[in-house]
């Protein structure tokens, strides 16, 4: 038998027993008489001790061992002289009468503790070994934790969870496809899906009513903090319902999560912005709503007072950074270093100083009098001791701009507090104008539909047409995003002929789901939540990449695999790769 406990279950009631654990080797202190040991797995740590005047063999022995060597103990539950109360084993040790090592263990590279002396990269190639610590651990249990929590819910409300394939034909969603090549179908590919939209879709025409999967999905797409090429949605679909019923059902299901795993009780109903409002006040479709500093559109009350900067510009926007008029020069100029970075893109920053006694301090006092300086104060809604501060340019980069630096601000006067604020933000554009291939792209994805009252503007002003699309966003990430879906054929086909599509791309790319639409589609919409951000979220955290167990680095490495990696001639020729 390799164990009647776990390292982490004996207390005070167990003393007196006669134990047998198995586990790996913490850390031993050797006091000369006695040598103690912390023994691990995953439930906990219990401390073994060996005593050179009982049992000197054992002692030697315990003596040798290594970090990380796996042990089976057997011995005598003990009352402690010295109790941890900060773990539940802390009041008890084991005397130990038996000792044997089931797998000795290389020096590892890094300490296997809470806290690490390894480095990131080292950490992830070793990343079994970071595993087993138990900050890691705490949020793979968190993880799995919620995903039974989102199943347990999904299941009350009659979702059936589906499985849909891997190995698909590209969906075009934004990003790049990941393809496979095909060995029976030489020169042919297969895509990896970058969500199960289709076949979601499809689903509900077979008539399965409420669907959902916790489903791998991939793109290829630059990395950051929050995104992986392989990642997890939550992924559900409903049919007969308006958006009104996706929002309600979902919001059961987030507060529920908050409610059962953190002990937190959310708001009843999460509020709803639409995204011209976001954009407007916050200068995102995802505001974080931990904070105020509204940004206020100033454009028509600066223009024409001769100053080049302000007047050459589309959109004047500012924020007020309340009781920072006594920041200093540097303060000042690591801000402009702040928003002028390449990242965020602005030109330069104009601040106003509205110091304690009224009295005005701007980098811009040559080209404005005081008179304008009041209606800046008032138009900020700015007390004596505020900061204001201003960007300009073009409407899109500097809201984009202000919004990076209303977070900075955020940050510094540490008001990103320790709350969660769930924020539905509705009313999407469904289309948005792409520079560079210069025409209209789907903004959310080609199979949302459009609002009706707003259908009119197709033709004439494309831009201005609002979806039925819709966007959860909590603490400023955008955790999920759906819409109600077209389940009319002409519908589809005109949307893609909007989308620049011609009839025969359309009907090779999605005739599928076209055909299906002529067989009887009900009414259908959906919504996929970001499983991994939704954890890393709980977890207090903005990477994802601690709430995966082997995730890819900034350049989408796996470094631990070493992968992606070169394949062989050989096969590379069975795949038709190479033509010889
Ligand atoms: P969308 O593309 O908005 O919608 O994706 C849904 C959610 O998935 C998360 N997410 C990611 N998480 C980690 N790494 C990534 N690379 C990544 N990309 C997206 C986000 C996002 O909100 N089929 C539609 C959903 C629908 O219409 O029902 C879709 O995939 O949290
Ligand atoms: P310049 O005319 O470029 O020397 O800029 C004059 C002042 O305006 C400097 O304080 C700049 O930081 C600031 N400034 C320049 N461009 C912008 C901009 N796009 N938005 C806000 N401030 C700017």
């Amino acid at each position: 038998m390799y164990r009647t406990y776990t390292c982490g279950e004996l207390n005070i009631e167990h003393i007196g027993e006669n134990v047998i654990l198995s586990g790996w080797v913490q850390k031993s202190r050797d006091l000369g008489g006695m040598t103690f040991l912390d023994l691990r797995d995953r439930y906990g740590i219990t401390q073994l001790i060996f005593n050179m005047e009982i049992r000197p063999d054992l002692c030697e022995q315990a003596r040798k061992l290594g970090r990380e060597y796996v042990i089976r103990v057997q011995g005598l539950v003990v009352e402690r002289s010295n109790k941890n109360l900060k773990i539940p084993t802390g009041e008890i040790e084991i005397e130990t009468s038996n000792l044997e090592v089931l797998s000795s263990s290389d020096l590892p590279p890094f300490t296997i503790e809470e806290k690490t002396d390894g480095g990131e990269e080292l950490r992830m190639k070793y990343r079994y070994l970071d595993l087993r610590r138990s900050p890691l651990q705490k949020n793979l249990f968190l993880r799995h934790k919620m995903a039974q929590e989102v199943r347990r819910f999904l299941d009350g409300k009659d979702f059936i969870e589906i499985e849909t394939p891997y190995l698909i034909k590209s969906t075009p969603e934004g990003a790049r496809d990941f393809v496979v090549p095909s060995r029976m179908n030489q020169g042919q590919f297969y895509a990896l899906p970058q969500s199960p939209q289709t076949f979601k879709q499809l689903l509900m025409i077979s008539g399965y009513d409420r669907y959902f999967q916790l489903v791998r999905c991939f793109r290829d797409e630059d990395l950051r903090a929050d995104r992986q090429p392989e990642f997890t949605q939550i992924d559900c679909e409903m049919s007969f319902v308006e958006q009104e019923d996706i929002l309600n059902m979902f919001e059961g299901m987030i507060k529920q999560l908050f409610r059962n795993v953190k002990e937190i009780k959310l708001a009843d109903s999460f509020p709803r912005m639409p995204y011209d409002e976001a954009m407007r006040d916050y200068g995102t479709d995802k505001p974080d709503l931990r904070f105020g500093m509204k940004l206020k559109e100033i454009t028509s009350l600066v223009q024409g007072k001769g100053f080049r900067v302000f007047d050459q510009s589309e959109y004047i926007g500012g924020i007020n950074a309340s009781s920072c008029a006594g920041y200093s020069r540097k303060q000042l100029d690591q801000l402009t270093e702040f928003v002028t970075q390449p990242q965020i893109g602005a030109k330069g920053l104009v601040y106003l100083k509205i110091n304690e006694d009224g009295s005005f301090k701007s980098s811009v006092d040559k080209f404005f009098k005081e008179q304008d300086f009041y209606q800046w104060k008032e138009a900020l809604e700015a007390k004596d001791g505020d900061l204001l501060l201003f960007l300009a340019g073009s409407r899109r980069n500097t809201l984009f701009a202000m919004s990076e630096l209303r977070l900075e601000m955020g940050k510094r006067l540490d008001l990103k507090k320790n709350v969660f604020t769930p924020l539905w933000v509705v009313d999407f554009p469904l289309l948005e104008w792409d520079e560079d291939n210069s025409r209209f792209t789907a903004m959310h994805h080609p199979f949302t539909s459009a609002k009706a009252e707003d259908m009119k503007w197709l033709d004439s002003d494309p831009g201005r047409v609002r979806a039925n699309a819709y966007d959860l966003v909590i603490n400023g990430v955008e955790i999920g995003g759906g819409s109600i879906r077209i389940h009319v054929k002409e519908e589809q086909e005109q949307m893609f002929r909007h989308l620049g599509f011609t009839d025969e791309e359309a009907e090779a790319q999605f005739g599928f789901l076209m055909n299906a639409f002529k067989y009887g589609a009900p009414p259908h919409g959906g919504i996929a939540f970001g499983f991994d951000r939704l954890v890393a979220l709980f977890g207090g955290s903005e990477s994802i990449r601690d709430y995966i167990a082997f995730p890819k680095n900034n350049s989408g490495r796996d470094v631990m695999i070493d992968s992606p990696s070169a394949i062989s001639e050989e096969q590379l020729k069975e795949l038709g790769l190479r033509v010889r």
